[in-house]
């Protein structure tokens, strides 16, 4: 992978290297010079530890109608019906093109163990069977594929450890809410930061999970595109739909792996540790339920019975059934001295998917010029208030194909961009104190997973907003004196992250989808239900004072 950068221009820069990123790298690649930044590895990414699969209609009792439908049911009122019929109509081609990429998905062997048919997985909220899927390590699979692609390409560059710290936005008359022309990187094993002039910006950084103690996403997902979006004056959407994963393993050493929704898909149970089943209490889907119902249920007996987790039960399955279609769960959890064929699996839920993002169009335009967000970081409209299960990478393939036809469209017009300045660093000094660091991304997750979790109140929220308000002024001051690090950029987004979900939250009067507040625990049905949008515009005074 390339590590040294000789060039500082770019057709299209992509900040992010996860499916959105490189799927759409894959389709301007052609024509364009196209350079992805990685905060991390290229292959370290959410993609990457995707399990269950991708939404997409193959099975004949199936039909578009009827995903369209378990998507806007599942979304509670807050979908964009054009935005979901657009993504479910674009399933089964975007499935076909992972497969002429070299993605190799699991088929169905019941039908002869040469059959052309892709064998689909069940889910929450699915009333069919449509998830595709590559065993349980679906991600793995197509993210391996994508990079190989990519690294084939003349006009792909790789960059790695390059952490993007700001967007370089010019606003004129023609363009009164900003054009971008580039991106600052620190290339952190350098140590230097670099401005990236480039035609063209998308932001593919994926979601915002670390912002919470106990999560199922890896380290990179610390809410960066988001946060460079909203300094640079883009609007965001929806931000206190933070989406609980019910099924994450409970064990020290396990930092939140997750047991696939595919595994209930397949008729495990979750059980208190009596041996109960429970989850008829709470919804007539069971465990099909969607994930708020049974995130919600799991945090409610967890609290009652004062219980550290409940179980999640598959062993009526035959070993052979479970490690076929569960290898990478199977192999996990006996590290950990379970054996899922023979014994239940202790599992709690854990911040797992940001619904919410960049406000962005049908094209994955946000509202800069020349500045697109595709993924997890972009709020399209296609989840609304809740996710289904599998309808992100569906989503992530999708909007890198509408990015990828506007880009296009568009580049042949576009100048070639200014010279970016240098970076400035002749104010700050090397940090003697990096203790404020580790220490504020502490408090942080924390005080989100405590006040701002699977279920808030009013109390809560304002509780949270007042903390996060002392970091936010503790971590700019930091920022204005010391020299970047890696740490130090991904605790300024935090921060803002963590902000905006409580600003949201607080906006929302009502418990809808995964919004749930105690104050008031039902659905205000007396208006049709509104997107939560925050402009950096009206909070100017709360934000651009203190950063
Ligand atoms: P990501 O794949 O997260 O990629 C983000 C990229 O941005 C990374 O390369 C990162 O390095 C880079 N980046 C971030 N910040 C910066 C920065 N400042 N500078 C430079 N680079 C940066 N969804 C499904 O539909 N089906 C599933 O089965 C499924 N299973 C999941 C299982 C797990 C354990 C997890 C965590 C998620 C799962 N999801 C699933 C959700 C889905 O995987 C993600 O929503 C999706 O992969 C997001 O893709 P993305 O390309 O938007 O972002
Ligand atoms: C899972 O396999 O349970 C994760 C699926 C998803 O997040 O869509």
């Amino acid at each position: 992978m390339t590590n040294t950068y000789a060039s500082t221009y770019t057709d299209v820069l992509i900040i992010g290297s996860g499916g959105a990123g490189l799927t759409l790298a894959l389709k301007l690649a052609d024509l364009y010079r196209v350079t992805i930044l990685s905060k991390l590895t290229t292959d370290e990414s959410n993609t990457r530890y995707a399990q269950g699969g991708i939404s997409a209609v193959f099975d004949d009792s199936d039909s578009i109608d009827s995903h369209i439908q378990d998507t806007l049911k599942t979304g509670e009122g807050l979908c964009d019906p054009d935005i979901v019929t657009l993504t479910v109509k674009q399933g089964r081609e975007s499935i076909d093109w992972l497969i002429n990429q070299g993605v190799s998905f699991t088929h169905d062997t019941d039908h002869g163990s040469d059959s052309p048919r892709l064998h689909l997985n069940r889910e929450g909220g699915h009333t069919h069977r449509r998830i595709v899927h590559a065993a349980d390590a679906t991600g793995q699979s197509v993210i391996s594929t994508l990079i190989e692609r990519a690294q084939e390409h003349a006009n792909i560059t790789l960059l790695e450890h390059y952490n993007a710290i700001d967007l370089v936005t010019v606003k004129s008359r023609q363009f009164p809410k900003g054009q971008v022309t580039g991106a600052y990187a620190l290339d952190s094993q350098n140590n230097t930061v670099i401005p990236i002039s480039a035609r063209v910006v998308v932001l593919a950084t994926g979601g915002a999970n670390k912002v919470y103690l106990y999560t199922s996403n890896p380290d990179i997902a610390t809410g960066d595109g988001l946060s460079l979006a909203w300094r640079a004056g883009c609007r965001i959407a929806n931000m206190e739909f933070m989406q609980f994963h019910p099924t994450c393993l409970y064990h020290p050493d396990a930092r939140s792996f997750l047991i696939s929704e595919a595994i209930r898909g397949e008729g495990a149970k979750l059980l208190l540790p009596n041996g109960d089943p429970f989850m008829h209490l709470f919804d007539q889907r069971e465990e099909l339920a969607p994930r708020d119902i049974v995130a919600r249920a799991i945090d409610h007996q967890i609290k009652k019975y004062g219980i550290d987790f409940v179980y999640l039960d598959i062993s009526h399955k035959s070993p052979a059934f479970i490690k076929r279609h569960f290898p990478n769960i199977y192999q996990q959890c006996l590290k950990f001295n379970i054996d899922i064929t023979t014994q239940k699996i202790p599992v709690v839920p854990a911040a797992h998917y940001t619904c919410g993002g960049i406000v962005t169009d049908s094209t994955s335009k946000t509202d800069i010029s020349g500045l697109y967000a595709i993924g997890e970081v972009a709020c399209t409209g296609l989840h609304g208030a809740n996710r289904m299960a599998s309808n992100s990478l569906l989503e992530c393939f999708v909007f890198a194909n509408q990015a990828a036809e506007s880009i296009l469209r568009e580049l042949p017009n576009k100048t070639i961009p200014k010279t970016i300045p240098p970076w400035d660093e002749s104010q700050v000094a090397k940090s003697n104190e990096e203790v404020v660091i580790a220490h504020n991304w502490d408090e942080i997750r924390r005080v989100m997973w405590d006040y701002v979790g699977i279920v808030r109140s009013d109390k809560r929220l304002s509780r949270a907003h007042e903390r996060i308000n002392l970091l936010k002024a503790e971590i700019h001051e930091y920022y204005s004196d010391f020299t970047i690090t890696s740490d130090l950029l991904e605790l300024r987004n935090l921060v803002i992250v963590a902000e905006l979900i409580i600003l949201s939250a607080q906006q929302r009067k009502e418990s809808r989808g995964l919004h749930y507040n105690q104050d008031y625990p039902e659905q205000d049905n007396r208006t049709p239900p509104q997107n939560t949008i925050l402009s950096p515009k009206h909070y100017a005074s709360a934000f651009i004072k203190n950063d």
